[in-house]
């Protein structure tokens, strides 16, 4: 178990086997967990923790997830908004406090819309603070949109990455999206904050591994891990609470395992088991979140009954905090207190039309260092060696496979014949195939930034159809003349003009891809092209430091 404690420390690496262990140890062992913890923060952080000033402002929900004191179902929840303009008073509020960072959060409220969102985020970023969103799921375009609006960072808690638990705890919502969202924040250079909500009925060691896995693999730039507090009006009213030495493990683990990660001490520690913040600080953890709400406000803000902070002001707290800090031997920053795990990255779109030359430019980006995702290739990694693709391709397609040694090969050019033969067949084979492409794309995307690369690629002939473009900080259409692209597709194997047609039926017209494009490059001749790739590629990196502050 020490042995481990040590590896984690060093490497900063432990599998699933090692982190259930580590969950199940006993206090002495957990002990040492904790030291090795606190020694990690201190070398990648420092002594300082950070305060953020939590802002709730509308309890309504639209969500009913079986634990939270503001689902949906629940008749009993006092339910209020702030205006817009009372929510930037709470940030200048917050800010005569000296609190850099605000946190703005809500149930799912679909009062806030877009504009209204983008709105306080300006108004908030003119008094120059780092802004928080925590506002639960939304569309890639609505997260873009408040990006550009100036927000920083996100808050949107995994809560598990048991596909049984998370069905079972929150009705009408998907993992699968959950994680969209997560990889579409951290494609759009928000800093990411997730987290596990610990104590949810069947969770296991095993899940609680997964999820500190998870945050690593999303790249998490930001980890809030709290125990559950059974609320008297949920399905959960009878559940035990979370167990504070599980969080507390989880907390130590995460930290050995994402070093530079800014990880809060969360407030339900704190109402759970008084002084059991200060534990999770030295522990660990490296943040605070004191709420600055309105005192009738704070009430009502029901997730969990009886929440610290209620009764006293901010100041208090925050003297609180300082005065806990001291006796272990950490200090409170007011200041932004940026993730130092944070590495933006610029997400170039490259489409066009068809055999309109897209490849050379794509390669030509890739000999300039430029991570390339390319979708045609996923599509036939998915087609080759997934399982569940060619199931469900076998479903609408069985013609398309032969039997080779006793198993199934998916022979593509059959395929390509049987989708254009049958009607609707690319559609449907789009219906299987464009989901399962888009998670591998953010999938690797989030791969490559983890990597450190600076400038990303999605080549995508489908960006647009797909609404990858939304991913984007700025989109390449390649273009070629009509009659060139048709010579060049013809001379492709198993092409045909009646092909042709069909797929075009797939695809925005060319002339509209241009005009949703940002840059414009001609694809005709190899060495005109190359001159047009080489001064795009110059401004890129003149655009600097995309997302950066
Ligand atoms: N106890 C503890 N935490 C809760 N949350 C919601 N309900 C409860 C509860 N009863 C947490 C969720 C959510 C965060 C904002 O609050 O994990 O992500």
């Amino acid at each position: 178990m020490i042995g481990l404690i040590e590896k984690a420390e060093k490497f900063h690496r432990l599998d699933k086997d090692e982190l259930v262990c580590l969950l199940s140890c006993n206090n002495d062992v957990a002990a040492e967990l904790f030291a090795a913890a606190d020694r990690i923060c201190r070398k990648y952080i420092g002594d300082g923790i950070y305060l953020r000033a939590l802002l709730e402002f509308s309890d309504y929900c639209r969500n009913n997830c079986l634990y939270c004191g503001i689902r949906a179902g629940n008749s009993t929840c006092l339910r209020y908004r702030q205006s817009v303009d009372d929510i930037v008073q709470a940030a200048v509020f917050a800010k005569r406090k000296g609190l850099e960072t605000i946190v703005l959060q809500s149930g799912e409220d679909t009062f806030f819309d877009s504009d209204k969102m983008c709105d306080i985020i300006k108004r908030i970023k003119a008094l120059d603070m780092a802004v928080t969103l925590s506002l639960g799921e939304k569309s890639t375009e609505e997260y873009a949109a408040y990006k550009k609006a100036g927000a920083d960072r996100y808050l949107l808690r995994i809560e598990t990455t048991d596909e049984a638990v998370y069905k079972a705890m929150h009705p009408n919502m998907s993992l699968k999206n959950r994680k969209r969202c997560l990889y579409d924040l951290k494609i759009l250079n928000y800093e990411v904050g997730t987290g596990t909500l610990v104590g949810l009925p069947n969770q296991t060691a095993e899940s609680l591994a997964e999820d500190i896995l998870f945050y690593v693999e999303a790249g998490a730039d930001m980890v809030g891990i709290g125990p559950l507090i059974p609320h008297p009006q949920t399905p959960l009213a009878s559940a035990k609470a979370g167990d504070i030495m599980t969080v507390m493990k989880m907390v130590a683990l995460t930290r050995l395992l994402l070093p530079k990660a800014n990880i809060p001490a969360v407030t339900a520690v704190e109402t759970l088991h008084k002084g059991s913040r200060d534990k999770v600080l030295a522990a660990g953890a490296n943040v605070v979140m004191p709420n600055v709400n309105a005192e009738n406000l704070k009430e009502k803000y029901e997730i969990y009954p009886n929440k610290y902070g209620i009764g006293k002001s901010a100041a208090e707290v925050i003297k609180n905090i300082e005065n806990g800090a001291k006796v272990i031997g950490k200090r409170v920053l007011k200041s932004k207190g940026n993730s130092k795990a944070f590495t933006p990255a610029v997400v170039i779109g490259l489409t066009g039309g068809i055999a309109c030359g897209k490849s050379y430019v794509s390669s030509l980006l890739a000999k300039k260092g430029f991570a390339v995702v390319d979708c045609d290739k996923i599509v036939r990694e998915l087609q080759t060696y997934d399982e569940d693709v060619m199931k469900k391709i076998k479903a609408v397609f069985p013609l398309a496979f032969r039997n080779v040694d006793g198993k199934d090969v998916l022979d593509r050019a059959k395929l390509s014949e049987l989708t254009l033969a049958k009607e609707d067949g690319l559609a449907e084979m789009e219906k299987i195939m464009i989901p399962l492409v888009l998670q591998r794309v953010r999938e690797l995307i989030v791969f490559f930034k983890k990597q450190g690369k600076k400038y990303i690629v999605i080549d995508a002939p489908l960006l647009f159809e797909a609404g990858l473009n939304a991913l984007c900080t700025l989109v390449i259409c390649v273009y070629a003349d009509d009659e060139v692209s048709l010579k060049r597709y013809l001379a492709r194997e198993g092409t045909s003009k009646e092909r042709l047609s069909v797929l075009k039926t797939r695809q925005l017209p060319l002339s509209e891809k241009m005009k949703m494009s940002d840059v414009c490059i001609k694809s005709e001749n190899e060495s005109e092209t190359a001159a047009a790739v080489d001064k795009f590629v110059s401004e890129c990196v003149n655009m600097g430091d995309v997302g950066e502050k």
